[in-house]
């Protein structure tokens, strides 16, 4: 399976809305593609939306007509408003688009620069990838043999076009020859975890126990869980760190039972411009996801849901990030500007 695969002139994507019971693939060729599929979740998963945004930059920018370097960084800006527009939280795409408006500002005429920015697409891809295998092999380490992991959402291949953050560790100590008890809560509302970390863990061969997102607490009190594990979407510079709903949560039960409880990112996550993880933007999604499973009405007619797709952690929670330059342990704040 690859998650996203850049084919020169469109990116094809494995469509993570029909996961797990259909493998689609689907091929964008415009940004706009690219923008749709990020903010209806086809593509999904913090370091994942950040390389789509690179690519559909390069597309957008291939797309420009004129040869007027003004009329073009015009468009050009279009292109990357839209695509950053897509989701709040994670600051993946923000760095990418950073980073696009940087090369395009060098260049000496139009074509010049469309090349630079696909060049560069590729290579926030490839730096990905490289980042995340990077942080299974150091996270690995982590986790003893026999080990109970408890992990949140979805961390994997599918969520960072390259090897995963908190999946990947768990993927990559079972390839060590590692027995581990994996648990896996459902992620309500989305359920990635029940969709996608499943089938991910089953196309890696890795078994897992799939619980509710309310059984975490039954199974660390018995005993069950060493460790908790989950991914990031943005890092403060304090630590404080913005991951799916649900995470704050399974921090503080991890810290009521003695738990440690890491967070597997690549440095690219982490928001210096931030002092505290309580300026992160949370992205607020339809009350529908809440009020219906898969389409279907489970609350009453006209029953108000709230619906914040993600919380913030402090760090005092966090027992180490885990990092493609190394791992950041507690107190994190310090530690965060000696390893990015
Ligand atoms: O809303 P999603 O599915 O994009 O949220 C994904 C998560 O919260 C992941 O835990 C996060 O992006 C970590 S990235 C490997």
């Amino acid at each position: 399976m690859i998650a996203i695969e850049w084919l020169c002139d469109r990116l094809k994507i494995i469509d993570q809305s029909r996961l797990p019971h259909e493998e689609v693939y689907l091929e964008l060729s415009g940004y706009q593609d690219i923008a749709r599929a990020i903010r209806d979740m086809n593509i999904r998963g913090a370091p994942a939306i950040g390389v789509a945004a690179g690519y559909g930059t390069a597309l957008g920018a291939n797309a420009i007509k004129t040869t007027d370097m003004n009329q073009f960084q015009k468009e050009l800006s279009e292109v990357i408003e839209t695509l950053v527009s897509t989701r709040p939280t994670a600051v993946n795409l923000f760095r990418v688009a950073e980073r696009m408006k940087k090369v395009a500002a060098f260049g000496k005429d139009v074509e010049e620069i469309k090349k630079a920015l696909t060049d560069e697409a590729v290579k926030i891809h490839f730096e990905e990838e490289k980042a995340t295998e990077k942080i299974s092999h150091l996270g690995a380490e982590l986790l003893n043999d026999g080990f109970g992991v408890l992990t949140h959402c979805n961390t994997g291949p599918l969520a960072t076009a390259g090897h995963g953050t908190a999946l990947g560790v768990i993927i990559y100590a079972h390839r060590q020859g590692k027995k581990l008890r994996v648990f896996v809560t459902e992620t309500r509302p989305r359920c990635q975890g029940a969709k996608l970390t499943a089938w991910e863990l089953k196309q890696a061969g890795v078994p897992f126990t799939l619980i509710t997102d309310s059984m975490a607490g039954y199974f660390m009190k018995r005993g069950e869980i060493d460790c908790v594990i989950v991914g990031a979407d943005r890092i403060a510079a304090n630590g404080y760190t913005a991951n799916k709903i649900g995470t704050y949560t399974l921090a503080v039960l991890a810290n009521a039972h003695g738990i440690p409880f890491y967070v597997a990112a690549p440095t690219t996550t982490i928001d210096f411009s931030l002092i505290s993880g309580y300026q992160i933007p949370i992205e607020e999604r339809s009350p529908e996801e809440v009020t219906h499973i898969q389409g279907m009405r489970i609350a009453p007619e006209g029953t108000q849901a709230a619906n914040p797709a993600f919380d913030i952690t402090p760090s005092q929670y966090i027992t180490a990030i885990i990092t493609e330059k190394g791992i950041i342990k507690h107190p994190l704040g310090e530690g965060i500007g000696r390893v990015a």
